[in-house]
């Protein structure tokens, strides 16, 4: 162990912490944490945790939903700058709008969304679990935010039901082209394509599956074959190399990558240790609103 990698473990006993890390953080800091995963895994261990304290390694919507989660820890964000610009994308008067509309709306807030949209949506859901949550939803209407891309994806598989969509978009995933990946497949033509979902549908036409991060991951890992092109952020190489030291991984693209889950260092961890620096706080109105989303989410996806 180096000398941060020590401080942080040294820390981490006094203040009685967990540190969680998204697939997407820098590979240093996946290295260090308790518990990696993707949101849906993250969300949930949150509520299973017993330490007082937990860092989040990732963006402030995902530290919002363990502090909603568990509003009696502490959490803390090493870099409370770090957001994910998709997360506001999606105007609360539309959803009001569209209550009036339809009395039969159920509003599907994809867990990549700031407290505020949360509370005025029924039911959050993530990548790996809004296919069976939006199945098993009673409502035909749904509206689906903030993510189109997300949302199209999802009503394609449920045609039995009418969906609005909503125009926000993750610009990691959405900057990817049909173009950019037939050349990487030409270039490597024995590797398999899997992709996010929050990519365009252009690109997941083009794709040999389709999931969230630990789907991806999960999919590398059990699949025969040896190459792999990668259509998501390119953190995730740090758990696929990890567990596949046989097989070889091809970025979809280089500029895959999000800067804010970069901004996350061990540094940063270290500092918000110390100082017990960048809490997360919401006031119990809002606690109260956005949690039941989030709840109904985890009751849902059992
Ligand atoms: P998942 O963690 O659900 O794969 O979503 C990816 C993402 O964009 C997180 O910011
Ligand atoms: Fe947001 Fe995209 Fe970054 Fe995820 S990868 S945090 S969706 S900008």
């Amino acid at each position: 162990m180096n000398d941060l990698q020590n401080r942080i473990a040294q820390l981490k006993q006094e203040k009685n912490a967990a540190i969680l890390a998204h697939y997407y953080v820098r590979d240093e800091v996946q290295e260090v944490a308790d518990y990696v995963g993707d949101s849906f895994y993250l969300s949930k261990a949150a509520t299973e945790i017993t330490n007082d304290t937990l860092v989040f390694c990732g963006v402030s919507f995902m530290g919002e939903s363990a502090k909603l989660l568990n509003p009696g820890k502490k959490v803390l964000m090493p870099d409370k700058t770090a957001d994910c610009p998709m997360a506001h994308m999606a105007d609360i008067h539309r959803i009001q709008n569209l209550r009036e509309q339809y009395n039969d709306l159920a509003v599907v807030c994809y867990i990549n969304s700031t407290a505020e949209l949360k509370r005025y949506s029924d039911v959050c859901v993530t990548s790996s679990n809004a296919l069976k949550i939006v199945k098993n939803l009673p409502n035909q209407h749904i509206f689906f935010i903030p993510d189109g891309n997300l949302g199209r994806h999802i009503a394609a598989q449920v045609p039995e039901k009418e969906f609005i969509f909503n125009d926000g978009c993750c610009y990691v995933h959405a900057d990817l082209t049909a173009e950019q990946i037939k050349k990487v497949k030409n270039t490597y033509p024995d590797a398999k394509f899997l992709a996010h979902p929050e990519c365009r549908q252009e690109v997941l036409t083009l794709a040999d599956f389709i999931g969230s991060t630990s789907e991806i991951i999960q999919y590398a890992k059990s699949d025969a074959a040896k190459e792999f092109i990668i259509g998501t952020e390119l953190g995730v190489l740090y758990e696929l190399k990890k567990n596949n030291p046989d097989k070889t991984f091809y970025p979809a693209s280089p500029a895959l990558q999000c800067s804010d889950m970069k901004k996350i260092t061990l540094e940063k961890i270290i500092y918000v240790l110390e100082n017990d620096a960048n809490a997360v706080h919401i006031t119990d109105e809002e606690s109260i609103q956005a949690n039941a989303p989030l709840e109904r989410m985890l009751e849902l996806s059992r």
